[in-house]
């Protein structure tokens, strides 16, 4: 099916955190395809470079690692410089490790906040202040099923992606006197490089096969069918849309039912 065209985006800017592969790239396209120019900005820059190719429509590429300010900071002047302005922040860079609540480490509990919260945090401020200066605007975040729902094996995962609920809401109240609205997008069982690592972790700490984890997967899913990344995509360039116009501070349930 043919998403709907939203011709009120063509020509407008948008900066999209973690889009050179996964659910990040699948939004960069759908924004191409409504006519907005895009800056993929990530921390492998060689698949940004590679993803602007498929992407088109001037899409530039710029390297950024989302948990340090000076990197986010740059990124986005870069960003606003090579695309010419930005009316779009899409935070969506994100890790995921699996690993059972009790025998967390340090390092991976502050590797997931980090880079999911943090980096929602340092990208949000930075590319605000710039949407609040000219005055309109909007910014997307990638929550996760996992901020509505603890999760087993994702306690760490899950604590990270709630912050950024919070943080949403918080910021969405703060900047609607500016007219910026702030939303989140919570996606489910998505197939991306995320998901294939973690199926593999899960099938070693469960002892199962890979195979039955992915089963387990579509099996919660009342639609019936594990998610795609344009599953996701297409809700997003929703929320940018003036069509939204009246949404601020959700938390987009997108997981074919598995929440409700
Ligand atoms: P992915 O692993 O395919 O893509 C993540 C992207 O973020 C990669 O391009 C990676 O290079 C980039 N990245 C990682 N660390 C970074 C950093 N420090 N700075 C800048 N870029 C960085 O994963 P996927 O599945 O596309 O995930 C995208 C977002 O969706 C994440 O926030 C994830 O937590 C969220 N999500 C994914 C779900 C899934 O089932 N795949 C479900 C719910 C949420």
């Amino acid at each position: 099916m043919k998403p709907p065209v939203f011709s009120e985006l063509q020509g407008r800017r948008a900066f999209v955190t973690g889009g050179a592969t996964g659910i990040g790239l699948a939004i960069a396209k759908a924004l191409a395809a409504q006519d907005v120019v895009v800056a993929v900005a990530d921390i492998n820059l060689d698949a940004a470079a590679q993803a602007v190719q498929s992407i088109g429509n001037g899409a530039v590429a710029v390297e950024v690692d989302v948990r340090k300010r000076d990197s986010v900071e740059a990124a986005f002047v870069e960003a606003v410089n090579g695309i010419g302005g930005c009316d779009i922040v899409i935070a969506n860079a994100g890790v995921s490790t699996m690993q059972k609540a009790l025998e967390l480490t340090d390092e991976e509990w502050d590797f997931n906040f980090d880079v999911n919260t943090r980096g929602i945090f340092l990208t949000n401020q930075i590319a605000g202040r710039h949407l609040v200066g000219q005055g309109h605007g909007c910014i997307v975040n990638t929550a996760s099923l996992a901020a509505k729902v603890g999760a087993p094996l994702l306690a760490h995962y899950s604590a990270s992606k709630f912050a950024v609920l919070g943080w949403t809401q918080a910021l969405a109240r703060e900047l609607a006197p500016a007219g910026i609205r702030v939303n989140a997008v919570c996606p489910g069982f998505v197939k991306t490089g995320m998901q294939s690592r973690e199926i593999e972790w899960e099938a070693r700490l469960r002892n199962i096969s890979p195979q039955q984890v992915f089963d387990e997967y579509v099996g919660q899913t009342p639609l019936g069918r594990i998610e795609t990344p344009e599953d996701v995509a297409d809700v997003v360039v929703f929320l940018c849309s003036d069509s939204a116009r009246f949404m601020t501070g959700q938390g987009v349930n997108v997981t074919g039912g598995v929440y409700m």
